[in-house]
């Protein structure tokens, strides 16, 4: 692993599985912050000015910066908790950020982002990502569509994608016609539980998906043979609870011990940096959505999308470390 001083040439580290450092910056630091809150840090952290790391879609080949936002928490309507889902929207891609998962699942998530990002007017910015219903009676497959459309307050949606394979028989067929009409970029189906894998197993092999979503983070990795599935296969993954999910935190595991000095050989200066990289580092990886409601998770796990990534050796060190800790 390259030393932090080696940073300028550090591309081999970035390159393995798939992985490009992007051009140049995504936005200069000063830029970064120049429109934060009062709950920004007053000066941006330097590692800002390291090298956005992008992966590419398998099936078109465009690239997408490795870490967006999970957004099951956006169903609110108090003004102070929309006024930080508004933050964390706006700073988003001014922090080289672009991919949000969201939902019809989750409330009124897709209708509170659609208006927020309609106010910011930054969609073109954003790769928004939702599901059909998971639940209840399924509207006809093209109304699952125009409802998502309706709520989000867009024309055109990036990944939809058909939530624990609910009416997937049906939903497929309209989906792939949705994108041939240009109202869909890219299909897919998510998951989040191993119970799940058989079904994604027979999905990948049956249906040409653009994306798989499944939970992966150093503390489950049910979904590795998945994993290896859908880089044969050249299907993207977005990673869901890459931090440990809300009731099991990785995070809260870890808060009071000191995060060890090596970290800093990966560019790594948190514990949330240091998880989402191991995560974004496995090759399969596309990008991770962590669940975040807050402009300072969203700016610190924002860093694990800078710099270098571990190579297979280092993951298995913070595998042993994490393992003894
Ligand atoms: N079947 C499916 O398709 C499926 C299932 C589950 C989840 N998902 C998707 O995956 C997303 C992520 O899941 P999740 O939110 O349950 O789990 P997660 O990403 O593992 O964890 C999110 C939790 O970690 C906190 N957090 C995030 N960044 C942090 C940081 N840097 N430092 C400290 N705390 C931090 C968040 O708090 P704050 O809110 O305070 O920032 C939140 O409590 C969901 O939002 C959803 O989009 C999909």
């Amino acid at each position: 692993m390259s030393s932090t001083r080696d940073i300028g040439v550090s591309r081999r580290a970035l390159l393995q599985g798939g992985v490009a450092a992007g051009v140049g910056f995504a936005v200069s630091p000063s830029l970064a912050f120049a429109a934060a809150s009062e709950t920004a840090p007053a000066r941006p952290s330097p590692a800002f000015s390291l090298p956005l790391i992008t992966k590419a879609i398998p099936s078109t080949g465009e690239r997408l910066p490795v870490v967006g936002i999970g957004t099951n928490q956006y169903s609110v309507t108090a003004p102070e908790e929309l006024a930080a889902r508004r933050e964390v929207l706006e700073q988003l891609p001014n922090l080289g950020a672009k991919v949000v998962d969201t939902a019809w699942g989750y409330g009124d998530s897709e209708i509170v982002i659609g208006k927020l990002v309609k106010e910011l007017g930054n969609r073109d910015k954003l790769f928004i990502a939702t599901k059909t219903p998971n639940r209840g009676d399924l509207p006809p497959g093209t109304a699952a569509l125009e409802q998502a459309l309706t709520r989000l307050q867009t024309q055109r949606i990036d990944l939809l994608q058909i939530h624990n394979f609910y009416g997937i028989d049906e939903l497929f067929p309209v989906l792939v016609d949705a994108k041939q009409a240009g109202k869909v970029r890219y299909v897919g189906v998510t998951t989040s539980t191993d119970q799940q894998y058989p079904k994604l197993f027979e999905a990948l092999q049956k249906r040409r998906l653009d994306f798989i979503q499944v939970d992966y983070s150093i503390e489950d990795q049910g979904a590795e043979k998945v994993l290896q599935l859908a880089r044969e296969k050249g299907v993207a993954v977005l990673i869901n609870v890459p931090l440990g999910g809300r009731r099991g935190s990785l995070l809260r595991k870890v808060k009071d011990k000191p995060l060890p000095d090596w970290a800093r050989e990966i560019d790594a200066g948190s514990w949330a940096q240091l998880l989402l990289k191991y995560t974004i580092a496995h090759p399969a990886v596309t990008a991770v959505i962590p669940g975040t409601t807050k402009l300072a998770h969203l700016e610190d796990n924002q860093l694990a999308a800078r710099g270098r990534l571990p190579d297979a050796a280092f993951r298995k060190k913070i595998e042993s470390f994490w393992a003894t800790a």
